[in-house]
């Protein structure tokens, strides 16, 4: 479709595959097989779940939300409904609010979701974006603990970016100044990736793994550099899967869960940042058991 090569896309930002849903497949039927799935794991129920947060920027409808329907198709009794629109740091906020929600004893059992259909606002001639864009969601229960295991979050966002990455009327597709992103995810974001680990009361040498937003392989590996977390290992599941925006941390850090690379009980950084643009971070601890 466009001027480019597979050996380009694998050098400029690790892409190696990624997954385009179906035509007929929307943002909310991804969200509800990720919610599907993260219950199963979790061994609770519907009935248990009080809150819905999805993260999303690209629903198919603007009413009812994606939380709504998520929560009718599980059969959830009543619970709180919300999407939360940050792009691709939507993901890190989400789960803040759901955490503060509990927190706050307005809710118990929480769903949050990240859920992207950006094929469907890709411009397929531009070459500088339809190499990056795909498709995904993944989804983490988190329920009232004696232990806390999400740390405060850190979180911002920067006016000097805010149009460098935009789906906007009336063509609605994705733009990016890519050299802009690039540029302040090398210089700026290991100071709140720190920052975040700092208020978390862990030290840089607990964390047992980075898993950022996977936006280019080029811009996770110096962050992951420059945050010298020795014990840590990386999420690289851009390679695997593409820019998939807030579906991207939790689809990193669900496959790496399952593949066995992160201990239970165990510290791991999440950090998202992109669109509008924002940035948000928080440590949050594995499952105490395997599933
Ligand atoms: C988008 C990105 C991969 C581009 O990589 P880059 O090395 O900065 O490339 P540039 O944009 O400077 O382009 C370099 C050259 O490659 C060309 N090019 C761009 N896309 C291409 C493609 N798919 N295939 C071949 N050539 C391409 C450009 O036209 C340019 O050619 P020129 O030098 O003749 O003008 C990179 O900037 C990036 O990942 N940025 C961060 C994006 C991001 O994090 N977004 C987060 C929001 S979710």
């Amino acid at each position: 479709m466009v001027d480019t090569s597979d050996e380009w896309i694998r050098q400029r930002t690790g892409i190696e595959t990624r997954h385009i849903a179906a035509e007929n497949e929307t943002a909310t039927d991804l969200a509800i097989n990720a919610a599907r799935a993260a219950l199963a794991d979790s061994g609770l129920v519907p009935a248990d779940i009080d809150l819905i947060v999805v993260a999303t920027c690209t629903a198919e409808d603007r009413s009812p939300n994606i939380a709504g329907r998520v929560s009718v198709a599980l059969g959830a009794t009543r619970p709180v409904i919300m999407d939360l629109n940050v792009a691709c740091s939507g993901f890190a906020h989400a789960l803040a609010v759901a955490d503060q929600a509990i927190r706050a004893e307005s809710a118990t059992t929480a769903i949050v979701i990240g859920t992207e259909k950006l094929s469907a606002f890709t411009d397929w001639t531009d070459r500088s974006t339809c190499v990056l864009t795909a498709d995904a969601a993944g989804a983490f229960v988190i329920t009232r603990s004696e232990h806390p295991g999400i740390s405060a979050v850190t979180w911002g966002s920067e006016p000097d970016l805010a149009s460098a990455v935009r789906i906007e009327a009336p063509s609605s597709t994705f733009v990016q100044e890519g050299k802009s992103v690039f540029k302040w995810a090398i210089s700026q974001a290991a100071g709140y990736a720190r920052q975040t680990v700092q208020r978390s009361g862990y030290e840089l040498a607990d964390i047992r793994a980075l898993v950022s937003h996977q936006a280019n392989l080029r811009i996770i590996e110096p962050l992951a550099r420059q945050l010298g977390m020795e014990n840590a290992i990386v999420a690289t599941d851009v390679t695997a899967s593409g820019n998939t925006s807030a579906a991207s941390i939790p689809l990193a850090f669900s496959k790496m869960w399952h593949n066995g690379e992160l201990p239970p009980d165990s510290p791991v950084l999440l950090f998202g940042f992109g669109g509008g643009f924002a940035y948000a971070g928080q440590v949050v601890r594995t499952p105490r058991r395997k599933v």
